[in-house]
């Protein structure tokens, strides 16, 4: 199968301020040994109050953009996932297109939580073959900070905040995007919300009992992410015509270290193979996969002619997954 994209290169940006566990002991009834061994995390990135998501989507971007040897200019197209702009509109996406000048592009966001990147991919994927874009931004960009309730235990100890990035152009012989994947279940909405939206607009009220916060069911969440993410990658390894075996490096979302094992164990992945850095940031959301992929790429963990796997899962729900040749 010949792709039609390929990932130019790419970026990511965390905000600098640390919060590790022993910082959160300290908030809430919690531990160190109880977030560790339940969820593989011992740091996350924290925004400072009243910055911009867009600086660090931007950095990111621009990362990627400098590393692809791309003006701002040559982008005709940028995707942003996140669930968290830095307002209700314009979108994050234009937001950022003004910080990049990238003027010749067009700019929309999208929401799909968690799968916020692999939904991007998907999309620019197929408008690169069907409507003519030769370079697309992917950015993928959560400051989940911001609607965390600090005295839920439940939920605060697991995301952290970030950006990613990917800049695509054209194929290169058989390099490239092999197959992407999206999936969604809205019966299953209720298990993972915010609320604050045109229903519910924000009072006082809302603010005040700490309503417009991340309301999760835990347990119910990790079930769905196993079995979806287990279905994600499934069909895009058929997709594809790729077996689990000749995967070179699985990047799942970093959600979760159990739930990274079980889809592991589930493709019989070797533990090396599956790439891990939840212990230092937590749960970006859309960020998650676009911040490990560049890491991987610029560690040598990922080299020419490596077929990676992404896959994710999240609120919606949703899910996602790609296989792409490096
Ligand atoms: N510290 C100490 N104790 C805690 C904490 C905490 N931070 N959080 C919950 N507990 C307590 C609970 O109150 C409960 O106590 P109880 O038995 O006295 O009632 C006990 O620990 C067990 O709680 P559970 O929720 O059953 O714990 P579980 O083993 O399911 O782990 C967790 C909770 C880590 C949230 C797990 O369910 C999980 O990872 N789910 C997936 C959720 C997820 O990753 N969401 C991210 C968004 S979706 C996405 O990105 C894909």
């Amino acid at each position: 199968m010949n792709p039609f994209s390929r990932i130019l290169a790419s970026g990511h940006a965390v905000p600098p301020r640390i919060l590790t566990n022993a910082d959160l002991e300290k908030i809430v009834d919690t531990s160190d040994s109880w977030i560790v061994e339940r969820t593989g995390i011992r740091q996350r990135h924290i925004a400072e109050p009243g910055s911009a998501l867009s600086d660090l989507a931007m950095d990111a971007a621009q990362q990627a953009l400098d590393k692809a040897g791309i003006s701002a200019e040559d982008v005709d197209l940028i995707i942003a996932g996140t669930v968290t702009a830095d307002m209700k509109f314009p979108s994050l996406a234009c937001l950022v297109q003004e910080k990049l000048g990238a003027n010749n592009a067009a700019a929309f966001d999208l929401s799909a939580a968690c799968s916020g990147f692999l939904y991007g991919l998907h999309i620019a994927n197929s408008l690169m073959q069907t409507a003519g874009y030769k370079h697309v931004l992917v950015i993928a960009a959560e400051m989940l900070s911001s609607m965390i309730n600090w005295q839920d235990r439940n939920t605060c100890v697991l995301f952290g905040d970030g950006a990613g990035a990917v800049v695509l152009g054209p194929a290169d012989d058989n390099r490239g995007i092999l197959s992407t994947y999206m999936k969604s279940d809205g019966r299953h909405h209720g298990l993972l919300y915010n609320p604050g939206g045109s229903q519910r607009p924000l009072t006082h009220e809302l603010i005040d009992s700490n309503e417009a916060t991340i309301h999760m069911e835990g347990r119910e969440v990790f079930r769905h992410a196993v079995v979806s993410m287990t279905d994600a990658l499934h069909e895009a390894l058929k997709l594809a015509q790729i077996a689990p075996e000749a995967l070179t490096l699985l990047i799942p979302h970093q959600a979760n270290v159990r739930i990274i094992e079980a889809i592991g164990k589930r493709f019989k992945i070797a533990p090396e193979k599956v790439y891990v850095n939840v212990d230092r940031f937590g749960n970006t959301s859309a960020a998650s996969i676009p911040i490990a992929l560049d890491e991987a790429l610029s560690t040598g963990h990922i080299q020419p002619g490596d077929v990676v796997g992404l896959v994710t899962f999240g609120a919606g729900l949703t899910w996602s997954s790609s296989i792409i040749r490096f």
